[in-house]
């Protein structure tokens, strides 16, 4: 994620810029920083840790005049969160500033490259690569701004969109984009002959809507010059002129912090192909179909030599862990045990140093996880980390480890953050299945064909099943529900109950579908509701029949099918359709209607499902 605004006019940019960094939080805020250039044609850079607030405290008594610039809320990828690794970041020479948002995938190589050539390093980024590069495009070329850093961008592999400031151009903006969003706002008097020309860019419109409606979309590898004349020319990496697409902004600020949609969690429901693309981005490999997670690899012989794993979570993080239990046991072939956190912490547990213990936290900062971690560590054993929050408590708690990039989750309910565990489980059962060779090369690479398929699926998904909103309103009568699923599916079916109870306040429980029969059945009649999640995979035929006995009793049947299934379509009541996909990674899909179900469920029941009450996003107490 990350938050970038830019601004050129007549106006103080300052003001401008932290309003629009303040707007831009909900896309990280481990650090901030802004970058002006003043009347004397001075470039500053300012950079303070934690929020935007703590930024505006630290240049109180600093020269933030200037009416140039551009700013950054950051969420770390590559450098913990801290005043260096924050952006915006000069280039050697301090002429130029650049913002970023996105991942350099090949920063390594370019920057070794570029410290050959003779370009030192103040920080751990893959954002001073690309502003040392811009500059070293400049020298070698002897050109303009605008040439050096479309020649730069042709070099790189990765995401991003960046603003840049040139000191000797105080009078030109430059944005670019890639995979990353970039959004250009063009003062309402550009084109007016009296008028002053301005131009606004922000992560999105948000910094921008009080200014002017009228905005360009940049669209995927276009670089955009700016100019205090009012020119706007946008061409792509070829220097192949673009038309500026001009949209007028419909939306007000409110429905634009929610991405056009009316609460955070329907938001981050949507998100999740994208979020999931930026998990899997420069771990996933399409060309050599190879998995890289370097927290395995640096530590490549004690996952080897491992005796088991033990994966320590909580709520929604230990149902993701279910999953993970399940594919890393099948594919490496190495014991895994699944424990609640709070229930380790005060067990005596059986521990040695042969164990790696998995903790897996959204926030990173949930009591019992950190609290697991540190008895695991007094017995010996490697912890790995698996978190979406950079630079949070269980992060810097444990030995190495791997992040979610999934960007920050607001909702409480938890949506894209389980998805992205769940993908991350099982590129770490990849990855452990490599180095100990328990997998044959073909079912390797099918595996990782096909995980580089699933956010495409999930989109297929959320696109397919439109119907959701109008039949979940069907079901706010109902006081429980039950949720069934086998194998791989029944911690799905634990989460889509979670799901229900947390935003709804429905009664709900999830149970493996086979034992269903040794208790829920009793509850069935013609008022329940009984979620089956029923793919064509593995037990399909044992599914079906568990249906039927369910459909006997007069229960009511919602079903999450494959494809082009009619058997369970002919007994449902209602039915949920998602694409094939091998069973593993059936939970990444059949989640998805589970997710919109429980949120439009309560939307008719009238609760606030951003903020249910009694639930805190971050469960920082025993
Ligand atoms: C709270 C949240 C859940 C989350 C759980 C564990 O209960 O409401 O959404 O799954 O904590 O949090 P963690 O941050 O450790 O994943």
């Amino acid at each position: 994620m990350c938050g970038i605004v830019g601004y050129l006019g007549d106006q103080e940019a300052y003001p401008i810029l932290i309003k629009g960094l303040h707007r831009l939080e909900y896309r990280g805020y481990d650090s901030a920083g802004v970058s002006m250039i003043n009347a004397k044609g001075d470039l500053s850079v300012y950079k303070e840790k934690g929020k935007v607030s703590a930024l505006e405290e630290s240049v109180k008594e600093k020269d933030v005049t200037g009416t140039i610039g551009i700013a950054h809320t950051r969420w770390a990828t590559h450098g913990e969160p801290n005043a260096t690794n924050a952006h915006p970041h000069y280039s050697q020479s301090k002429n130029l500033a650049l913002v970023h948002n996105g991942i350099i995938e090949n920063y390594k190589v370019l920057r070794t490259q570029l410290e050959k050539h003779g370009k030192t390093f103040q920080s751990e980024t893959d954002t001073e690569v690309l502003v040392q590069l811009i500059e070293y495009m400049q020298e070698k070329h002897q050109t303009d701004l605008y040439t050096a850093v479309q020649r730069a961008l042709t070099h790189v592999i990765g995401a991003y969109a960046i603003a840049v400031l040139d000191q000797r151009h105080p009078d030109v903006l430059i944005a670019a984009r890639k995979s990353s969003p970039l959004i250009i706002g063009v003062g309402q008097n550009n084109n007016n002959a009296h008028g002053h020309a301005e131009f606004f860019v922000g992560s999105d419109a948000t910094p921008i809507i009080e200014y002017t409606n009228q905005v360009v979309y940049l669209k995927d590898e276009e670089i955009a010059y700016m100019d205090r004349d009012g020119n706007l020319r946008i061409t792509n990496l070829a220097n192949v002129e673009q038309t500026p697409d001009m949209q007028t902004l419909q939306m007000n600020l409110d429905e634009l912090e929610k991405g056009g949609f009316p609460h955070f969690m329907l938001k981050e429901i949507y998100e999740q192909p994208n979020a999931l693309r930026n998990c899997i981005r420069g771990r996933l490999s399409i060309d050599t179909k190879d998995v890289i997670l370097s927290g395995v690899l640096d530590n490549r012989r004690r996952f080897i030599d491992a005796n088991r794993i033990i994966i320590c979570a909580c709520g929604t993080s230990w149902h993701s862990a279910l999953i993970g239990k399940y594919f890393i046991e099948e594919a490496a072939q190495i014991p895994v045990e699944v424990e609640y956190a709070s229930e380790f912490r005060y067990r005596n547990p059986v521990i040695t140093s042969n164990d790696i213990v998995v903790a897996v936290s959204q926030s990173g900062e949930t009591a019992d996880t950190l609290a697991a971690i540190q008895l695991a560590k007094s017995k010996g054993a490697f912890v790995y980390g698996i978190c979406n929050v950079i630079g949070s408590s269980i992060a810097r708690a444990t030995d190495s480890g791997t992040y979610l990039h999934v960007g920050p989750e607001i909702g409480v309910a938890s949506t894209k953050a389980f998805t992205g565990q769940v993908i991350t489980l099982i590129m770490l059962g990849l990855t452990i299945a490599k180095e100990k060779k328990t997998l044959s090369k073909e079912m390797f690479e099918m595996l990782v064909d096909e995980l580089l398929q699933i956010p495409d699926k999930i989109q297929w998904t959320l696109d397919n099943n439109k119907d959701i909103e109008k039949f979940s309103q069907i079901f706010t009568y109902a006081k429980n529900f039950i949720y069934l699923g086998r194998g791989y599916n029944y911690p799905v079916a634990l989460e889509g109950a979670l799901k229900l109870k947390e935003i709804s306040y429905i009664h709900a429980e999830g149970y493996p579908a086979a034992e269903m029969k040794h208790g829920p059945i009793a509850l069935v009649d013609e008022e329940m509701p009984v979620v089956v999640i029923a793919p064509k995979k593995g037990m399909y035929e044992k599914v079906v029949s568990n249906i039927q006995e369910i459909k006997a009793r007069k229960g009511k049947i919602i079903s999450v099918v494959t494809e082009g299934d009619t058997t369970v379509k002919g007994v449902s009541d209602f039915c949920f359709t998602i694409p094939d996909t091998r069973d593993c990674y059936v939970p990444l899909l059949a989640v998805i209607p589970l997710q919109l179900m429980s949120y439009y469920v309560a939307i008719a029941k009238g609760r606030n499902v951003d903020q249910p009450r009694n639930l805190a996003k971050s469960v920082t107490v025993e």
